[in-house]
């Protein structure tokens, strides 16, 4: 398949800078559904129709990565219906999503321990990574089966084989040598979290790539989430300053001719 040309630029003045990757836990789906008095699924039916939104309004202002974190390791512990329903509607997400993506140039891959997805969804899955592979707009992460502690010892458990093979050397490792060994390498840490629905925590989402990224909690549940909440929580990350621990090269006070000493 040819590669999809990106839809043009649309992005929108924030008076800030604007984050090169964004990630959201996409939490609230039940919540909302039940406060309307219909079951959690409709929550997690409707949560779809947020993802298109985000994931077009993101393509389009020209964000370089999107993660989505769409299932934890935790959620297998849920009612067993309940995860039927929702790998069902992931199954029927990557196949009738796949227009739009292809529209907007976006490249989608899965992370997390996918193996454990039920077989139907991970061929979905597969077909979809395959299909927009070339795309060379956004890219799409969907965190899948994904818990960063089992992303680490997953990491763990390979270096350990390559140690073992000799190819690693205790001396040698750093930072980047942890970041080779994770599901996604390549994308770079997530500038700004957002979390839907108002909880303070992260869930064991992205712990280790999230170290410096901005955190951006609001109350609205994920269903309701569209471009107007997007564009408030790109607002709020447009007035952050991020120090990474130093300091913001502040202009010393005008000592005119004293000098330091
Ligand atoms: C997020 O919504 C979707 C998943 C975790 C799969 P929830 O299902 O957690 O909704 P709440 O938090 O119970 O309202
Ligand atoms: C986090 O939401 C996981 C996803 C959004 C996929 P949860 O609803 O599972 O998180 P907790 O249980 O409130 O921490
Ligand atoms: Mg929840």
């Amino acid at each position: 398949m040819a590669s999809n040309p990106p839809s043009p630029v649309e992005r929108p003045d924030l008076g800030g800078p604007f984050p090169e990757h964004l990630a959201v836990i996409m939490d609230g789906n039940g919540r909302w559904a039940q406060r309307q008095g219909l079951r959690r699924i409709f929550g997690h039916r409707e949560g779809i129709a947020s993802v298109r939104e985000v994931t077009t309004s993101c393509a389009r202002m020209g964000l370089e990565s999107l993660t989505l974190y769409a299932f934890s390791v935790e959620n297998w512990k849920r009612p067993r219906k309940e995860v039927e329903y929702l790998m069902r509607l992931l199954r029927r997400y990557l196949v009738a999503e796949r227009d739009t993506l292809m529209e907007n140039g976006v490249r989608l891959m899965g992370i997390g321990r996918l193996d454990e997805l039920p077989a139907d969804a991970l061929s979905k899955l597969r077909e979809t990574e395959e299909l927009t592979r070339e795309n060379t707009g956004m890219v799409l992460r969907l965190a899948l089966s994904y818990g960063s502690r089992t992303e680490l010892a997953d990491a763990l458990r390979e270096a350990v084989a390559d140690a073992a093979a000799g190819n690693l050397r205790p001396d040698d490792v750093d930072d980047d040598t942890l970041r080779g060994y994770l599901y996604d390498p390549q994308t770079p840490d997530p500038d700004l979290v957002i979390r839907t629905a108002g909880e303070m925590r992260l869930s064991n989402f992205l712990l280790w790539q999230a170290s410096y990224s901005e955190l951006y909690v609001t109350e609205v549940c994920w269903p309701e989430f569209r471009e107007p909440d997007l564009l408030a929580a790109l607002r709020a990350y447009a007035g952050r300053e991020r120090r990474y621990g130093g300091l913001i090269d502040a202009k010393p006070p005008d000592r005119g001719s004293e000098k330091a000493v």
